[in-house]
């Protein structure tokens, strides 16, 4: 089984992120090949970026980055849960991401995105440019949910057409594809 980190993005009061998160938890865990932990950065609360050697040295001054590092060096695959914000990422998760490098390394990533008529992908563009500074792959294959409001019922609760859940399910098979290559690669560098 691969280690599978689930990011919800967002971290302002009312979002809707940790309901698409919920959702696409289940759908992870349904799939089988993952052992799948959802992660809220509302929840993990990091500062803004306060170490102050370049993560590619691991010489963490803070708590808050030991314990994200670990956590992080843990996983063989990302998805990450994200709105897009003035047609890019939210600083929360920019600022996640900036945290640790080594972590990242290797793994592959892919995005469940939302919004209205663009379903969040311009913010997705520009993450691809970020995780592949940091050695990622990102994999095609994504859900973008356009319109997403429409997609709650009355208890607030995210509910996928067939469309949106076949996607996930497109999208979670070549995330485990690349999860198994990618993890003979991060072998220690010699040099
Ligand atoms: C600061 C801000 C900027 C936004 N910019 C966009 C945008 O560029 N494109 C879009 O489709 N929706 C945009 N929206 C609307 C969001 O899609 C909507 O508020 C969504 O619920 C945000 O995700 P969240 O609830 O998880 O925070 C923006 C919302 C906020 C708060």
């Amino acid at each position: 089984m691969f280690s599978l980190k689930i990011i919800i993005a967002s971290t302002r009061p009312g979002r809707k992120g940790p309901s698409i998160g919920a959702w696409i938890h289940e759908v992870a865990k349904q799939h089988g090949a993952f052992e799948v932990t959802l992660l809220d950065l509302a929840i993990i609360n990091l500062p803004f970026f306060d170490e102050p050697f370049h993560p590619r040295l691991q010489k963490y001054q803070h708590e808050h980055t030991k314990n994200w590092s670990t956590v992080i060096d843990n996983a063989d695959a990302f998805i990450i849960v994200t709105p897009e914000y003035n047609f890019g990422y939210t600083a929360p998760l920019k600022n996640a991401l900036d945290f640790l490098y080594n972590e990242w390394n290797y793994k592959p990533i892919a995005f469940v995105s939302y919004g209205g008529v663009a379903g969040g992908t311009r913010c997705v563009q520009m993450l691809k440019q970020v995780v592949t500074a940091q050695k990622m792959m990102p994999v095609t294959e994504a859900v973008q949910i356009p319109f997403f409001t429409t997609h709650f019922n009355e208890h607030d609760v995210f509910v996928a057409n067939e469309g949106i859940q076949k996607s996930a399910e497109v999208m979670l098979a070549e995330l485990e594809k690349w999860a198994g290559p990618l993890k003979t690669m991060r072998v220690k560098n010699k040099y």
